[in-house]
């Protein structure tokens, strides 16, 4: 079982206006709804590879209510936390013909401590030893950059297999307390080492160094230039994959639902890092967060290159 957490997600409202122009009525050509929030889309991502997963975290009002619908649509299993507040949207405008991508973003909610409470007890409930739990994403205002760690501990002693993906102080937390895995990209491995990179060696004795202080597995995502993998001993560079680029948005989200993916059905620590990506450079040739047809993936997957390093 892969349970999936987002405490801030949001419905991703993606419109289509060419020229758009601001200070004056612009008309929409095409207008989509999408659930979003990392753990979201790693559920989303998990769905597309064939895997089940528990999408949990903190939902509210009428946009909570659809994104739980959508998501139970797309025959994803749903229990969030459920609070007052309206779930924000976040409203994309795309313009097709000046090029341009602006986004504009509600601000979260704060949640309270009992809201935050009830999601970890429903994490646990879902859990039993080997499972794997994807944090992912922010945490709303109200709780502590510690809230990660905490939770992880708590799951570790469970033999419950921890995978985070998060920035800043929470990254910072969360890694003190040994996840099984964690997805940083080059800036947020900055951010959590204290470290600049000049160069590939210097990311991967970085990374060296996670996995020898108690995290089994770090990946590093390079955006267009690939990811590197380490665990144990082993550390595989993979080169960026070239593909026609749509959106980057959710990219990593991708890599990780193969990165829990393979560890939940067993696969090896190379196949795994193929599969991650080939899986995520297939991503970002679909519009918005969308996961990309299995076909494509499986295409992708012959075109990979792992080296050791
Ligand atoms: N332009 C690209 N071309 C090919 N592959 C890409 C490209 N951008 C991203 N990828 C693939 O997706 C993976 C994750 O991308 P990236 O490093 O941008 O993640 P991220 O910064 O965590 O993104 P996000 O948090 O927005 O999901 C990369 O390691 C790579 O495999
Ligand atoms: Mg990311």
């Amino acid at each position: 079982m892969i349970v999936t957490v987002t405490l801030t997600p949001a419905l991703d409202k993606t419109v289509v206006i060419p020229n758009f122009r601001t200070d004056e009525v612009n008309r929409i050509e095409s207008l989509r709804l999408d659930p979003g929030g990392k753990g979201i889309n790693v559920s989303k991502g998990l769905h597309a590879l064939g895997m089940d997963s528990l999408a949990t975290g903190i939902l509210g009002g009428d946009t909570g209510r659809y994104i739980e619908n959508s998501l139970r649509g797309l025959g994803i299993a749903c229990d969030f936390a459920w609070t007052d507040h309206d779930t924000r949207t976040n409203l994309k405008v795309i313009d097709p013909v000046l090029h341009t991508n602006t986004d504009i973003n509600e601000a979260g909610m704060p949640v309270g401590q009992d809201v935050l409470e009830t999601v970890y007890r429903k994490i646990e409930t879902a859990v039993r030893r080997d499972d794997i739990v994807v944090f992912a994403g922010k945490a709303p205002a109200g709780a502590a950059d510690t809230i990660f760690a905490e939770w992880t501990e708590r799951l570790n002693r469970k033999g419950v297999r921890v995978c985070l993906d998060a920035d800043g102080g929470l990254l910072i937390e969360g890694a003190k307390a040994k996840p099984a895995l964690i997805k940083p990209n080059d800036a947020e491995l900055s951010r959590l080492t204290g470290r600049s990179f000049e160069s590939i060696d210097e990311i991967a004795a970085s990374a060296r160094e996670l996995t020898a202080d108690g995290i089994e597995t770090v990946a590093v995502s390079l955006g267009g230039d690939g990811a590197l993998f380490v665990k144990g001993d082993t550390a595989l560079r993979g080169r960026g994959l070239k593909v026609e680029v749509q959106s980057t948005v959710g990219a990593g989200d991708s890599m990780m639902a193969a990165l829990a993916y393979g560890a939940a059905s067993g696969m090896s620590f190379r196949d795994t890092c193929a599969l991650a990506m080939a899986f995520s450079a297939a991503a970002v040739t679909t519009p918005g967060t969308q996961p990309a047809e299995m076909d494509y993936v499986n295409e992708l997957l012959k075109q990979v290159i792992l080296t050791e390093m």
